[in-house]
């Protein structure tokens, strides 16, 4: 995941190589008296695919020089969990504004807020179930450009249950034989909800590294280009079992202070319904960039 010149630049700035296993890791190094100096940052894999504990570290120390170190760290592990922390909610948005361009977007909604401002989100009563939340999918992913990462916190926890469960969309395209990659490499689909509606394709590329993803989820995306309305059923059906495959999967029992965040580009997830007493969470989305599919990606490599 890492390039050369970025295993260099860890190397020289003494930050976490995200591409660590389990280590410990000290950011910065302070040489300097006149810096503050900041204690061990220690990371603990909690899956072999996705999600990292991360203890040691106070996100209200973060600075927008932190930014590339909190991005590589997602960029490895997909899901970070933050423990120890206790952040007002101004702290939340300030730490947030490190990771990102807050966007102003309420999710599912689709109001512009007048400024980007901390979402709550939580179960009303009489909550239908298994429409949104607590069903598999990728934040707005109906938009031309999906927020890159969501954050999240909570407010109040059920005293058991409201764990989320999050999937490696990478490892969910891997688990594919090699002929339904190729058929899904050139495949479209439809990601809408009420009014808003995108075309993307089926399998999404990093950017940064070439690494494959499915992009296909059981909450928003309606049916694939191309194909009849029986084949597009059938084959959104076998792209949205893939991230429902405990494999692939980090599941995660909340703290009070844990602030978790997620690569939003790259995975799914799934808040477990199973609770009746108050959940709720607040929420920030960190803006995103185009899409890009197997085909875009040969033809920026080609030039
Ligand atoms: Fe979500």
């Amino acid at each position: 995941m890492w390039g050369k010149g970025d295993k260099r630049q860890a190397r020289a700035t003494g930050r976490c190589a995200g591409g660590c296993a389990m280590i410990s890791c000290s950011p910065s190094p302070a040489r300097d008296d006149r810096v503050p100096r900041r204690a061990p940052m220690h990371i603990e894999r909690l899956g072999p695919y996705l999600g990292v504990r991360v203890t040691g570290l106070d996100l209200r120390d973060l600075t927008i020089a932190d930014r590339p170190m909190i991005r590589d760290l997602l960029e490895e592990h997909l899901v970070l969990f933050f423990e120890g922390q206790d952040l007002s909610e101004e702290q939340f948005k300030t730490y947030g504004q490190v990771v990102g361009d807050l966007d102003n977007l309420v999710l599912l909604s689709n109001e512009k807020q007048d400024e980007p401002a901390v979402q709550i989100v939580e179960m009303k009563p009489g909550t239908v179930r298994g429409l949104y939340t607590d069903s598999w999918h990728s934040d707005a992913c109906y938009l031309e450009r999906p927020p890159y990462a969501t954050t999240i916190k909570p407010v109040h926890l059920p005293p058991i249950g409201g764990d989320t469960i999050w999937a490696s969309m990478y490892a969910a395209y891997e688990l594919m034989a090699e002929p339904l990659r190729r058929l899904a490499d050139e495949l479209q689909v439809v990601q809408a909800i009420n009014r808003f509606e995108h075309v993307h394709p089926v399998v999404r590329v990093n950017p940064r590294t070439g690494r494959r993803a499915l992009y296909v989820n059981s909450v928003f995306s309606q049916r694939i280009l191309g194909v009849s309305k029986v084949e597009s059923q059938q084959l959104i059906d076998m792209f949205c079992t893939l991230a429902t495959i405990p494999d692939v999967q980090v599941r995660y029992r909340w703290t009070p202070h844990t602030v978790a965040i997620w690569d939003n580009r790259f995975t799914q997830h799934y808040a477990v319904a199973d609770y009746t007493a108050p959940r709720k969470m607040h929420r920030l989305t960190i803006m995103g960039e185009p899409v890009l599919g197997v085909k875009d990606w040969r033809a920026e490599a080609a030039e």
